[in-house]
């Protein structure tokens, strides 16, 4: 089937936090919504199709986990990972960012440390420090544009005797890298050289650009996999983020069975009745529609870059290899972060995530969402471009 990702749907007034709760989230309702991570386009027909039908049945009782959650996550992580999971190593959660605060609730003291790499999703921050735990930034080096992990650093916070857990953002949110074999080998063996475990999220693997690989770290090997929990979903793939539905692969016993009890402690695991159906047809059945919004995507970051080039040299696009996140490096126009925020989410109109959200390693960037149609990227970029002139 042909998608059209042209098409500027409308979403104000549809319960929508990116297009609705953008007054209160970002402090401008007026701005042009590019921050939260989902899309402005349709879901693929197939997921449309399945929500449609279990709805038109028009009882919403209690669901379970069917059978076909472990069996849909198996085939695709294998079609497009080509990592083989054991379906008894499948956990469902409501989500990714759930299973981080799980992981930190079961498997560390308030006190103790856990690694991340700033500048990152925010909600890592959140997860560590809402639980009363410390951060302990595995800061990512920034150099000649682009992104590394400062592995010397890694070494030493891993070797603390209070760090008890990593949190990997693979591909890396916002910075969009996508982190290769090597890179993934060596981030594993100091973890579990230290008995760190590794939670690595993954939620963004399908949307990677050309000329790089995903690779999940546990699919290294089985080392690797015993120290790992993946976090995997549908929900950045295809815009179902609403929809609370994400696969977890454990393939340890022990981490599997104390997440699980976590989980039932908190009775988290019940899931939305239109979450499964979706679930299940986005990874059984709409493959064509991420082929097709992974052109489009690469063409709005080709845009993005030419605008910024051609009109707003100062701001300078981070190459990504993967996601619909685009870090802007804005430093060269001079201003503080306050500033910064002010230029672009009040004068220019675009609400954008500002960089300082993301740790103080990103004071400076904005992130900019461009899942969007063309056209509203390119408003965005207007609007900007217009403010730009004036500084
Ligand atoms: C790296 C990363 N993890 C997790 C999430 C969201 O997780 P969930 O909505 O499944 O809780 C996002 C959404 O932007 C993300 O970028």
């Amino acid at each position: 089937m042909q998608y059209n990702f042209d098409e500027v749907i409308q979403r104000k007034n549809t319960q929508s936090s990116k297009w609705d709760n953008v007054g209160a989230r970002v402090g401008n309702p007026d701005a042009l919504p590019m921050w939260v991570a989902d899309m402005d386009f349709r879901c693929p027909k197939p997921v449309v199709d399945a929500v449609r039908k279990r709805a038109e049945h028009e009882i919403y009782g209690y669901s379970y986990i069917a059978p076909e959650f472990r069996s849909s996550t198996i085939s695709w992580i294998e079609k497009r990972h080509g990592w083989q999971l054991s379906p008894e190593w499948i956990v469902f959660s409501t989500g990714v960012v759930p299973v981080l605060n799980t992981m930190i609730q079961t498997f560390t003291e308030p006190g103790d440390e856990v690694i991340i790499q700033r500048p990152v999703y925010y909600p890592f921050i959140n997860a560590v420090v809402d639980n009363h735990r410390v951060v302990s930034s595995n800061s990512l080096l920034y150099s000649g544009g682009t992104y590394s992990i400062d592995f010397e650093d890694l070494e030493k916070r891993a070797a603390s005797p209070k760090a008890k857990i990593m949190i990997l953002c693979n591909p890396h949110n916002p910075v969009g890298r996508v982190f290769t074999e090597d890179e993934l080998s060596r981030m594993a063996e100091i973890c579990l050289k230290n008995n760190v475990i590794m939670v690595s999220d993954e939620i963004h693997s399908d949307l990677i650009y050309t000329g790089h690989k995903h690779i999940p770290i546990a699919s290294l090997s089985e080392r690797f996999a015993e120290n790992t929990v993946t976090c995997f979903a549908p929900s950045k793939t295809f815009n179902t983020a609403g929809l609370r539905s994400s696969g977890i692969v454990v393939p340890n016993q022990t981490i599997r069975k104390a997440l699980e009890k976590q989980f039932a402690r908190n009775r988290s695991l019940q899931q939305n009745i239109f979450g499964l159906p979706a679930y299940v047809a986005a990874y059984t059945e709409c493959e064509d529609y991420l082929e097709q919004l992974l052109l489009y995507l690469e063409n709005n970051v080709k845009y993005l870059d030419g605008f910024l080039k051609e009109h707003m040299p100062k701001i300078k696009l981070i190459k990504p290899e993967a996601t619909f996140l685009m870090w802007l490096d804005c430093k060269e126009l001079g201003l503080d972060n306050a500033g910064l925020a002010d230029f672009l989410i009040n004068k220019a109109l675009v609400a954008v995530d500002r960089g300082d959200w993301f740790g103080p390693e990103g004071s400076g960037f904005a992130r900019m969402n461009i899942a969007c149609p063309r056209i509203t990227l390119r408003q965005g970029l207007e609007q900007i471009e217009r403010e730009y002139k004036k500084l």
